[in-house]
Formats: C-alpha cells, structure tokens, sequence
C-alpha cells in the first residue's frame, strides 16, 4: 500500500510507521512526507530516508480550489493510495477527503470523541484531560472526515493518568501508545482487515 505521510512537526509517528516498514511489520511504502511547515523535523526525517520531502502550504495559494488541485497533482504523481496525518494541524482540504474516502487517517492523542476539534491538538488535550479528572487517557485512530476529529475511530489504546502527572508526562505516556497502534492500523488497512459498516470502522 503506497502511503503519503502529512506531518506539520516533529515527526516522531512518521518515524514509527518507517520503523514499523523496516522491521517488516507494515506491508506499505510511504511515497512522500508533506508538511505545511518548512521547518518540520519530518521533513528531515523523509531527507534522510530518501523520501520526497514536500512542502505545500495553502498559504502558497491565493485560494482553497487552486491549493488543492495542487495537492492533488503532488499525490497523483506519487502514486498516493492513502494518507496517514501524523501530527498534521492542517484541515485536509474536502476535495482531497472525498476523492480519499475512508482512506485517510490521523492519530489524535486522546480518547475520541472527547477532548477533541478544533483547538484540541499537543500539550492543549493534555491539559483538558488532567483538568477534567479523567482517569484515562490514550490515542485514538480515526478515519478522516470533512470535520476534525469526526471521522470513524479504527484503534484506541488507553493509558492512566497519575496523581501528579503534567501535561508533559502524560503527553509522552500518551505518544509511546501511538507509536504502537498507528502502524497497527495501517497495517490493517493494507492487509484489507478493515470492514467499514454503517459509519463504523471494524478490525478483523
Ligand atoms: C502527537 O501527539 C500526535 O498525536 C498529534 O501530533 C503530536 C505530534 O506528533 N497528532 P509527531 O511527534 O509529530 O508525530
């Protein structure tokens, strides 16, 4: 399955989902890193992994229409069949959505549908979790919809919440869960075990 990775930093679950294909784990190949930031780490990531490491904002463009057709031309010529946001804080244009059906995924780090939308993205969920008194937390993989953080939930993994946690100890706590379950469910979607019924996502 020939995946285009999204990233708008760091890059730490792109380098998951590679490490994940290197090990012989995920039966895909990521065709391209695109970030909306020039100066994402996952864009060096892609570099040194001889990955075409693109970077296509919308602000390049003097409109959504024309940013993505571009977008659409980058993954056409890649030979993109799905897409995988890996801490991409951009909306996916709904053009792109529609022509990608339940083939684009994100991984959000906390437990779907609460604590996310708009807003809701790095160390802001972490505050909302610890200020709620929740005694769980995680990550979530869901399909990607037209609105954020809407879309079907494929995967969720749970981890505690400790007395004296911040919202950095929970936020790595958290990050170690989606290293494990992203490649998990791409792995299910290129190994079709993936059945989408009535707007539910199930693993088989
Ligand atoms: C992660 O917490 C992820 O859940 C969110 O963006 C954060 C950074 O991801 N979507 P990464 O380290 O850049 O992959």
């Amino acid at each position: 399955m020939n995946i285009g990775v999204f990233a708008s930093g760091r890059g730490s679950n792109f380098q998951a989902i590679l490490n994940a294909i290197q090990r012989g784990e995920l039966p895909a190949r990521v065709m391209l890193l695109l970030s909306n930031r020039s100066d994402a780490g996952a864009l060096a990531i892609a570099r040194s992994n001889g990955i075409p490491a693109i970077h296509l904002s919308q602000k390049q463009f003097p409109d959504e229409n024309s940013y993505s057709a571009k977008l659409l031309d980058v993954l056409r010529e890649h030979d993109v069949q799905f897409i995988a946001l890996a801490g991409y804080l951009k909306m996916v244009p709904a053009a792109v959505v529609r022509i990608y059906r339940n083939r684009i995924l994100n991984i959000h780090p906390a437990l779907l549908p609460s604590f996310g939308g708009p807003g809701m993205y790095g160390h802001y969920v972490h505050e909302a979790v610890l200020a709620s008194g929740a005694k769980v937390s995680g990550a979530t993989v869901h399909i990607v919809d037209e609105e954020y953080d809407r879309g079907p939930i494929v995967i969720q993994k749970t981890v505690p919440v400790e007395q004296h946690d911040t919202p950095e100890t929970l936020a790595e706590r958290v990050l170690a869960v989606e290293h494990e379950i992203y490649p998990q469910a791409l792995k299910a979607f290129a190994e079709n075990r993936v059945t989408i019924e009535e707007g539910f996502v199930w693993i088989h």
